[in-house]
């Protein structure tokens, strides 16, 4: 999410973090900022927007020392402005502080040091942390920043400085990334490899809940009891365009198995402590306007849209909402039936897209309440929308969306979660077992991934196919329209998604020996008549490559590849199912020698009609 870059030694520590910060501008930002120990104090300079604007303010007022900090901000609590953007300091002006992750108690934690006397003056979860540190200094850095993030909640990459103790800088970390690089009589921290690998090629990692002093004669790192830790440096061998893909071989691979972890940050922060439902913070909806709802018109496009389309049938699952899905392109120029008991959803990843912004725009000249499932922060859709559920998935830079599309649907099944509490329809007991297994999705998107191998010599097999279809039932149909999206876009392939009982009824003419068909069968109520689909597929020789449950005895007898996935919900098995569609479509666009990370004809965000 966030860019990090610290610098403590001989060399002009502005210059260090300016050219680490840029070395992160690949990843997307909204603000910038940096903090510098300076002979009269700390002195931080930040501003909304890209880094030639700090470049600019720097050049204005220059920052002069040898030990900083500097963050780039991919904001998630707060709008991305100057305010908000990091370093934060605290009340003194004597600490400051940035950080990467997102803190889940940072509302009881501020409302709590307000009380104490601490003033704030971001929106931001994260500035609860410099306060924290500031009440508990006594005189040792290391001391407070372990005492602070042993009240906070959530995952974190902190690094601390204090004009204090002018010759170090306190990092922690938990959840979030942090390396710290050695040097000679110098030392850096970062949030990634590429921001210090001009300098030095010799990194420590840094563990969860574990902490480091780093300072020009040495690096120190330590637990949360503050015993201290061995740990050897690794040197790194990446070229810069590989450290910028933490090794993957492109953006979407690296986004593809970052998903265990910005799935879980879908959930930070939003279960209840009573688990038995979520918060949503959504600022304009309140309970009273979601009882009286009648309709949800849910309305985005691409993967969002079939994100969209998974929600309809959530929200059908959990509550007696009538839902409709449209793509925005055409919801724009129908004539949709609206009024104040209808609740409009965007979904979008950019929050940009031309065709969303214009039925977002449509919708409210109709009287309708927005709520919008939106990634980036304080775009058009996230500015425009009575409330907002973010989904923190952190940039996405393939033009591929596969992190985006599994955050969606997470943000859309708390939602459906919510409504159906507030409005009845979902039980105490009934929430606490959807949120047990939400929060178990993580460890199995995780061992999804781990069919990457099985995968790969599947996507060998049938590379040179013309055509695919995929095909899926009830939740797995819009998942079986995202696995043809992705399959098309990236690999140049013709595919389409369908509705496996809708094959009879045409589509099963196309199929011969030389026809790929994808057939999404884990366990559902209607595995069953899955099956009979999938047969009819084999009776006229189709080559089937089925996503089955683990332990599924009888998917091998009948498709001639299987790719196993852990068991979940129903409800939620487009989230684990996608996984190998994502993979799979990935291996085969490999295999024909595609640009993955920048497929022909398309761009990230389709910001015109
Ligand atoms: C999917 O891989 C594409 N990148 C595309 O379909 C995308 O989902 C669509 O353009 C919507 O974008 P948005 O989520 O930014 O609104």
């Amino acid at each position: 999410m966030c860019g990090i870059v610290g610098y403590i030694g001989h060399r002009d520590a502005c210059e260090v973090i300016m050219k680490g910060l840029c070395r992160l501008e690949y990843r997307g930002y909204d603000s910038a900022g940096i903090a510098m120990i300076e002979p009269g104090g700390i002195a931080v300079r930040k501003r909304e927007g890209k880094l030639s604007g700090l470049a600019e303010l720097l050049e204005e007022s220059p920052l002069r020392g040898h030990c900083g900090i500097g963050h780039t901000r991919w904001a998630t609590h707060g709008e991305p402005d100057t305010p908000n953007s990091h370093p934060h300091t605290d009340c003194s002006g004597h600490i400051a502080l940035v950080h990467n992750g997102i803190i889940e108690n940072y509302l009881s934690l501020r409302m709590a040091l307000i009380e104490e006397g601490h003033t704030f003056t971001s929106k931001t979860d994260s500035e609860v942390l410099v306060h924290l540190v500031e009440k508990y200094y006594q005189g040792n850095l290391l001391d407070a920043v372990k005492r602070a993030v042993a009240s906070a909640e959530g995952a974190y990459a902190i690094a601390v400085i204090s004009d204090r103790t002018p010759d170090e800088i306190v990092v922690a970390r938990k959840a979030s990334p942090l390396v710290i690089g050695v040097g000679e009589g110098e030392g850096f921290i970062a949030s990634d490899v590429p921001a210090i690998l001009e300098y030095t090629n010799r990194v420590l990692y840094l563990n969860d809940n574990e902490l480091a002093r780093v300072t020009r004669d040495g690096i120190a790192i330590y637990d949360l009891s503050l015993k201290p830790l061995a740990r050897e440096p690794v040197t790194i061998e990446w070229t810069l365009e590989q450290a910028e893909k933490g090794g993957y071989e492109t953006f979407m691979l690296k986004e593809i198995y970052e998903q265990p972890s910005s799935f879980q940050d879908v959930l930070r922060g939003r279960i209840l402590p009573g688990r038995d439902g979520v918060t949503l913070a959504m600022k304009g909806i309140d309970d009273a306007f979601i009882r009286s709802l009648e309709k949800v018109s849910i309305i985005s496009c691409g993967t969002a849209c079939y994100a969209g389309m998974g929600g309809r049938y959530l929200l059908e699952h959990f509550t007696d909402l009538a839902v409709e899905v449209d793509y925005s392109s055409e919801f724009r120029y129908r004539c949709p039936k609206l009024d104040r008991n209808t609740l409009v959803m965007t979904v979008s990843q950019s929050g940009e897209t031309a065709d969303t912004i214009a039925s977002l725009r449509m919708a409210r000249e109709k009287g309708c309440k927005i709520v919008s499932v939106v990634n980036v922060v304080g775009s058009t859709i996230d500015r425009e929308s009575d409330g907002v559920i973010h989904t923190h998935a952190g940039p996405e830079i393939g033009v591929a969306s596969t992190k985006a599309y599994t955050a969606q649907l997470g943000a859309l099944v708390l939602f459906a979660l919510h409504v159906g509490r507030v409005r009845g329809q979902v039980t105490p007991a009934d929430a606490r077992a959807i949120i047990e297994e939400l929060e178990s999705l993580p460890g199995k998107i995780d061992r999804a991934l781990a069919t990457e191998g099985a995968v790969r010599s599947i996507a060998q097999k049938h590379f040179r196919v013309k055509s695919a279809f995929y095909l899926g039932r009830g939740f797995n149909y819009p998942n079986a329209l995202e696995g043809a999206l992705k399959l098309k876009e990236i690999s140049y392939l013709h595919a389409e998604g369908y509705p496996a009982g809708e094959m009879k009824h045409g589509p099963n003419a196309l199929i011969d020996r030389d026809f790929l068909v994808v057939c999404i069968c884990t366990r559902s109520v209607r595995y069953d008549k899955m099956i009979s689909n999938i047969k009819e597929v084999e009776a006229r020789g189709g080559r089937i490559v089925a996503v089955g449950t683990e332990g599924d005895p009888n998917l091998k007898d009948i498709a001639g590849d299987v790719i196993y996935v852990p068991e979940t919900m129903e409800e939620l098995s487009p989230i684990v199912n996608v996984i190998p569609l994502q993979l799979f479509a990935y291996h085969i666009a490999r295999l024909r020698g595609c640009d993955i990370d920048k497929p022909r004809n398309l761009a990230k965000s389709v910001t015109v009609e």
